[in-house]
């Protein structure tokens, strides 16, 4: 436990990065460098409070700026698809997310694939992308999946109901925006799931067995921001500003740390449980990370004591306290499951699994789905 590496042998990190409230309002004109055309890709929420026209409109005279609303749910290959035409036909000299984590990897997608020709499909299943794209720039609108800090965008193949990622360094952000005043007003709910993939996505990268001294670093003090701040956040709807910087710090920290660590296995099971179950990462993540800190707990040694630190208290009785503040009940309890092995397949041939603490076998995968399902 105490021999990691102090970097990874590889790493690829985020651009420029701001953190300040109010700094979204500058976004066209931090990104006037990149060209004077710009795309800003969004969800539902964030236009219909009247944030991204603001944002649009404080874009200096000389620079266009067009918009693209994703529809809405976990992203996918056909929603890349229609996005890419849009970008195609506007010609943007860059490509900017305001918004969650579906919104950052659609946009983060469209970004890297802009100049390729292939099909979608085919960077889906791992063919290289080895164009340069369209600089991303990443303004979040919550604080969870860190994709404003990685070069990876996760997608669902609607036609076999995949859901995996796809990479390429240049499609890290060159330009990362954090302002908690795009948390104000979000829902409950939506701050309570995202959180908890960030806190998640902390504890595994902290724990993985491609941790280094530098990553670790960063996931212990985004695990610690977001245990301490996640449930003022969550009362005050994203109204607390300083609870909103710490935990859009926390999920920073947490995404620079795993893009070069990787994560554990709730990531390795988060995926077919998601894209069959339909339901949010982030909740999905937090149902399984109890399961999996008792599987891991004795392969962790010194970290469960570490993150407990971090943590004011014993770990596990942490995240269940967590749970019970942010009322976060396991979707999949007392539910029938459907094609195990299908998912035991899945949960075994990830990188997420593969970077667990504790290695897991057929039968190990096997018993954390049936314990998630039946306790
Ligand atoms: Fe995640």
């Amino acid at each position: 436990m105490n021999s990691h590496h102090l970097l990874p042998q590889r790493m690829d990190l985020p651009g420029t990065t701001v953190c300040a409230a109010g700094s979204s309002e500058n976004l066209p004109a931090e990104c006037a460098r990149f060209g004077p055309r710009g795309l800003l890709v969004h969800g539902r929420s964030l236009s219909k409070r009247g944030k991204i026209s603001k944002i649009a409109a404080t874009a200096p005279a000389a620079m266009e700026i067009a918009t693209w609303e994703h529809p809405g749910g976990e992203p996918t290959l056909r929603q890349l698809e229609k996005l890419l035409k849009t970008a195609r036909e506007f010609r943007p000299d860059w490509i900017a997310a305001v918004g969650g984590g579906s919104v950052m990897d659609l946009a983060k997608g469209c970004a890297g694939l802009y100049a390729e020709h292939g099909n979608v499909t085919a960077y889906h299943d791992g063919a290289p992308i080895t164009t340069m794209g369209l600089p991303f720039v990443a303004a979040p609108s919550t604080a969870g999946t860190g994709s404003e800090a990685t070069k990876v965008s996760v997608l669902t193949n609607e036609e076999t109901g995949i859901k995996k990622s796809f990479r390429s360094p240049h499609m890290m952000a060159r330009l990362i925006v954090l302002d908690p005043g795009l948390l104000k007003g979000s829902p409950r709910h939506v701050i309570a799931h995202a959180g908890m993939d960030a806190l998640t996505q902390a504890i595994e990268s902290y724990t993985s067995t491609g941790a280094t001294w530098f990553t670790r670093q960063l996931a212990l003090r985004g695990a610690q921001l977001l245990f301490q701040n996640l449930v003022s956040a969550y009362e005050s709807e994203g109204e607390d500003l300083e609870a909103a910087e710490a935990i859009l710090t926390g999920s920073y920290l947490a995404g620079v740390a795993l893009s070069s660590s990787r994560l554990g296995v709730v990531h390795g099971l988060a995926h077919p449980l998601g894209a069959r179950y339909k339901l949010p990462h982030g909740l999905v993540c937090a149902a399984c990370l109890p399961y999996v800190l008792t599987y891991n707990r004795e392969a962790m040694g010194e970290d469960y004591e570490d993150l407990s630190r971090a943590a004011g208290t014993d770990l596990l009785a942490a995240v269940a306290g967590l749970l019970a503040d942010l009322d976060i009940d396991n979707p999949f309890k007392g539910r029938g499951f459907y094609d195990l092995d299908g998912m035991i397949k899945e949960v075994l041939a990830s990188g997420s699994t593969a970077h667990n603490p504790r290695e897991v076998t057929t039968s190990d995968a096997r018993s954390l789905i049936r314990e998630l399902f039946t306790y």
